[in-house]
């Protein structure tokens, strides 16, 4: 839907900029003429005032702290559904029969099992090798493993989907064991989230109850990291996706992005953040003010976000989670306790209200990992597992958009204008 009620005037020159309405959320401001009409491109660094693309996916209202993905809230997926459910949803767009479900269930779980040239693969990185570039290298080897999944037909993206799902448990599960000392062990029939543990924590076996609360946990933990709308890692996938790259690739750049400390890699960080405030012998107020101050360049990790300008959804329901594991489990209690006593700080303190900064996903998943047995290399590996369907819904949503063109951001130049070139001599 488009009307031309916004007006622009520059130069003298008034300009109809037509605007096209959300069903929820802002509307937007079409200016892709704005170039042409007036020489003039805009300047939006961050992508702060930005919207890239149009999409049915997720809605996130950032200021009073709701997610929803296909509209249904995130509360309800959370206490309601399971992961590989919420993967049909997103990718989908709509709730699964039981039927399908199941069928889908079983797809996935009988492409977990690795070939040998995969495992192969695996093995030939160090043992300790950082898991998030072992983790993209091995999605982006899928497209060579598995070359006729790499078309953009829907039997290919099909056959795409259930691998990305499948391969990602295993191959995350599988470094997990590796690190630990373990051997690769197979997959076997069963639900998808137990085998991801049983494959990540039984003895070389493979004979392993799985703990049903733990199961619960990071079911519902990867449901809450299912997908996030136009995040960078995200953006990343759809901008390397509009060159048709095939969904391996495209996947692989978002799991380059999602391992930066300023997105996935927050959980990690703000566990290493507790683990040094205690190190430090500071007090949780000492550290507090160090935020503040500023000069140390300290930030409260697993704080603030872009959208978020009030309790990340997300964040509210793992702390709930964290404390009914940890107390059930005996987790590190005393680390808990820091962190809520560092919410609670920083929640009452003027520089953190004044600037809308809550604690959002990853204050608290950190703690939840670990109470579950992770070590913190693994959590952005979990994260990446859990934003897969995600990743995969906006690759396939971007392909079918008639309007998508090949990302292509313009730029203001502030360089040299034109130099003639110096011989080496004269330099
Ligand atoms: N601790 C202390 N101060 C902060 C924090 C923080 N965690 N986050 C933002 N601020 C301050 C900034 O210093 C800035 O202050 P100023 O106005 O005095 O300059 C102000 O709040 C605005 O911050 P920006 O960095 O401009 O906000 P932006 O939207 O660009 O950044 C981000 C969002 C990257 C998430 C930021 O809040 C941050 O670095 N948080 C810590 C890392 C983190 O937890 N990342 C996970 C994000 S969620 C996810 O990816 C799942």
């Amino acid at each position: 839907m488009a009307g031309a009620d916004a007006r622009l005037t520059l130069d003298g020159t008034t300009l109809d900029l037509p605007v096209e309405h959300a069903t929820v959320g802002n509307d937007g401001l079409q200016i892709s003429t704005l170039l042409k009409d007036t020489g003039k491109v805009t300047i939006d660094p961050g992508f702060m005032n930005t919207a890239s693309c149009e999409s049915r996916i997720t809605y996130i209202d950032g200021d009073n702290g709701i997610l929803r993905y296909r509209g249904y809230p995130i509360e309800q997926l959370a206490s309601q559904s399971t992961f590989l459910e919420v993967s049909h949803l997103l990718i989908h767009g709509e709730l699964p029969s039981e039927d399908v479900l199941n069928a889908l269930n079983n797809r996935v779980r009988r492409h977990m099992h690795l070939s040998d040239n995969m495992k192969q693969f695996l093995f030939a990185f160090p043992r300790d090798a950082q898991p998030m570039s072992v983790l993209s290298g091995a999605i982006s080897a899928l497209a060579t493993f598995y070359p006729e999944s790499t078309g953009h037909d829907d039997e290919s993206l099909e056959l795409a989907t259930v691998l990305l799902l499948a391969k990602a448990a295993t191959v995350i599960a599988s470094m997990q064991r590796r690190a630990a000392g373990g051997d690769l062990i197979e997959p076997r029939d069963g639900h998808y989230v137990s085998e991801f543990l049983r494959i990540a924590f039984s003895p070389n076996s493979g004979d392993m109850d799985v703990d049903p609360d733990f199961r619960k946990a990071l079911d519902l933990l990867l449901i809450l990291h299912a997908d996030h709308e136009q995040n960078c890692s995200t953006s990343t996938v759809r901008m390397v996706g509009s060159s048709h790259a095939n969904i391996y690739a495209s996947i692989a750049a978002g799991i380059g992005a999602l391992s930066g400390p300023l997105h996935g890699g927050a959980n990690e960080a703000a566990l290493k953040m507790f683990d040094q405030i205690k190190e430090s012998g500071d007090t949780v107020e000492q550290f507090v003010a160090k935020v503040k101050d500023k000069s140390e360049g300290a930030r409260l990790m697993g704080f603030g976000h872009r959208v978020y300008k009030s309790y990340d959804p997300r964040g509210a329901v793992v702390k709930q989670v964290a404390d009914s594991i940890l107390s059930k489990n005996g987790g590190d209690n005393q680390t808990f306790e820091m962190a809520q006593r560092l919410e609670e700080i920083a929640l009452s303190d003027e520089y953190f209200i004044e600037r809308k900064l809550y604690p959002n996903v990853d204050f608290y998943t950190g703690l939840l990992y670990s109470a579950m047995g992770f070590p913190s290399p693994i959590f952005t590996p979990l994260f990446a597992l859990g934003r897969m369907p995600g990743w995969i819904a906006h690759y396939r949503e971007m392909l079918s958009d008639p309007r998508t063109k090949i990302g292509r951001p313009r730029q203001i130049y502030l360089g040299e204008v034109e130099r003639d070139y110096i011989p080496m001599g004269q330099r």
